[in-house]
């Protein structure tokens, strides 16, 4: 991604008169102008205060490849190819359109905007620009379709340990896809298979959405929280949190495909939030108290009969009332 210069100057709050602006960027005041109008037509307040200059409004917090390299761990820089985008319909989309070669590096699609993102059956993801993580991840299984059950749990496990690197402690995994804080939900998980390869190796996209930011969304219907909302003591950098995320399912992801769910199951129990609530699945066919997830990455239900697996799929499980 280019550095945006402009917004690099505007960064800090200050206001800036039309001329010094002009002088550090090597560029006439008109032009200046210009990218002022630009940026504010892409959703960023700017405040023209008249005889001193411009001030940036919006609180911007914009992805910047060489940030998040930086910030990578030497084993996941070379695992990965990183892409950062300033917008895009959906970063899952993106990562579909490039063609992921048999042991080529791990394609990483970030965006600072998603003009289409979606969610799990069919819904959309809001996706303003500038206040959200939105990444997808291009992953092969070794371990065919089957492995397929436990890969979202994995990757929760991945952001679960992605913030606790960060000083962050707390967050809650919801089976089979959601990130939970405080009873809300701040990020969600899409796993959509992108094709067999040969038998025994599967294709699959991974789209991690995680609320950084957000104080108000019009389009979500459900509780929702952001990491600002439930965390608000710590200063975040989705720069900072893209890395972390990015080097912790590098490394969940190699021990997967080597052992698949099993090796997490405990870890992943440790932040389950169903575990011991009333619950019921199957629209309310099934009901029982939750009791954590098989070795398969399947839910299990406690009840009146005797224990029973809910696999992932569309059943959605709910706490009963
Ligand atoms: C859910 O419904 O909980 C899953 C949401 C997944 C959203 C992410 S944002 C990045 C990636 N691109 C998309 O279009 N969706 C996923």
């Amino acid at each position: 991604m280019k550095p945006n210069t402009l917004l690099d100057l505007l960064g800090d709050h200050r206001v800036h008169s039309g001329e010094s602006l002009a002088q550090q960027l090597g560029v006439s005041r008109t032009a200046v102008w210009k990218q002022i109008r630009k940026v504010v037509a892409e959703g960023i307040e700017v405040k023209t205060i008249r005889g001193q200059g411009y001030q940036l409004v919006t609180a911007l917090d914009l992805l910047d490849q060489r940030k998040i390299v930086e910030n990578l761990a030497k084993e996941s820089a070379e695992r990965v190819e990183l892409v950062v985008l300033k917008e895009v319909d959906s970063t899952n989309a993106e990562v579909a359109r490039k063609l992921l070669a048999p042991g080529s590096a791990m394609p990483v699609v970030l965006a600072d905007a998603q003009t289409e993102g979606r969610g799990r059956r069919g819904r959309n993801w809001s996706s303003p620009k500038g206040q959200n993580l939105y990444m997808s991840m291009g992953l092969t299984l070794r371990g065919g379709f089957e492995g397929l059950s436990g890969l979202s749990l994995v990757l929760g496990v991945a952001v679960v340990r992605a913030l606790n690197a960060l000083g962050v402690t707390g967050a809650g995994l919801k089976w089979p896809n959601d990130l939970y804080a405080g009873g809300k939900k701040f990020g969600g998980i899409l796993v959509e298979i992108q094709g067999e390869l040969q038998e025994g190796q599967v294709q699959v996209i991974a789209g991690l959405g995680i609320n950084v930011h957000m104080t108000e969304a019009t389009d979500v219907d459900q509780p929702w929280t952001s990491l600002a909302r439930y965390w608000p003591d710590h200063a975040w950098v989705r720069n900072e949190l893209a890395a972390s995320v990015i080097n912790e399912v590098a490394a969940v992801m190699e021990q997967f495909e080597n052992g698949g769910f099993s090796a997490f199951r405990d870890e992943w129990q440790g932040h389950d939030i169903f575990l011991g609530q009333p619950l019921s699945a199957k629209d309310g066919t099934l009901s029982g108290i939750g009791g954590g997830v098989d070795v398969g990455g399947n839910y299990q239900l406690d009840t009146a009969t005797g224990r029973v697996s809910v696999m992932a799929g569309d059943i959605s499980l709910r706490v009963s009332v």
